[in-house]
């Protein structure tokens, strides 16, 4: 057995498939999101924990990281060889140039994926620290490394969690935590839909011709980072479908035809 993995975001898509990737990995995995019943569903198909979890909430990720510690205590302790902790709750809201930026979706933008990232860091942080052999998995994006037009709120936030997560590996130099990131290309979760305010057909066109990654494929990707040996620091890992070259060169089959 592993130690404990804690996934945010798991009530859907990248975050939903890596708890299922964890635990058949041998990791006893606890979930969390804003989503209960979801979560629940998730914990129960893998034998998980699930506590409510909003990463925008300083209350809500204090009380989260209070059942973590408590679930460890439960679970024996330091008996597990590694502690985990993914940071995949996020994603984007909106699209429009600057010039019309929506100032609410920009800074919720912001809340959850820079700012819920560095709560869930500091709150569980002595827990990873103190068993001497941590990780730190943050889901980040494409969107992080090329901008594009329409994309600023979301770039902006996803450029910042990059330096976050390098300003951080910095930090921790010399002590037992790994800090990883995985930057995903397009996939095919909820993400467009929220994204685009539950719009289905706006949602589905992004995809459109294309085979995207699956929430699977990035899972596979954490569930292999945070199984290296501990010394070994994946920095960061890119990861886009073959019909992907960057954040806007994407490849629709039949297109050529048009
Ligand atoms: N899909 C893509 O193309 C893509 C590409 C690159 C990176 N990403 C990143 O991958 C991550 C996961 O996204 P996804 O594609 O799997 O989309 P998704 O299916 O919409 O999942 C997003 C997850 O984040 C959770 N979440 C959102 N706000 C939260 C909050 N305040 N507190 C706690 N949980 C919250 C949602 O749960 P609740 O609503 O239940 O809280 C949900 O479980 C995000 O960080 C996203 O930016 C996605």
């Amino acid at each position: 057995m592993r130690g404990i993995a804690v996934v945010t975001g798991a009530s859907s898509g990248i975050g939903a498939a890596t708890a299922h990737a964890l635990a058949g990995d041998g990791w006893r995995v606890v979930v969390g999101a804003r989503r209960a019943d979801r979560i629940e569903a998730v914990a129960t198909e893998i034998g998980a924990r699930s506590h409510p979890l909003d990463v925008d909430d300083a209350g809500s990720v204090a009380r989260f990281a209070a059942f973590v510690g408590a679930t460890d205590e439960d679970e024996g302790g330091a008996v597990g060889p590694s502690r985990l902790l993914v940071n995949n709750a996020g994603g984007a809201l909106g699209w429009a140039p600057v010039a019309d930026a929506d100032e609410h979706q920009w800074r919720a933008m912001y809340e959850t994926n820079v700012l819920g990232a560095v709560r869930m860091i500091r709150a569980l942080l002595p827990l990873l620290e103190a068993h001497g052999d941590g990780t730190i998995v943050t889901v980040g994006s494409i969107a992080g490394h090329e901008p594009y037009p329409n994309g600023a709120g979301y770039n902006a936030a996803k450029f910042a969690v990059r330096a976050v997560m390098s300003a951080l590996r910095q930090e921790l130099l010399g002590r037992p935590v790994r800090v990883c990131e995985v930057d995903p290309g397009m996939v095919e979760t909820e993400f467009s839909l929220v994204r685009f305010g539950g719009d289905a057909e706006r949602a589905a066109a992004v995809y459109e011709g294309v085979t995207p990654l699956t929430a699977d494929d990035v899972a596979e990707c954490i569930r292999w980072m945070a199984a290296r040996p501990p010394h070994v620091n994946v920095d960061q890992l890119v990861v886009l479908a073959r019909d992907q070259a960057g954040a806007r060169q994407i490849h629709r089959h039949g297109a050529e035809r048009d």
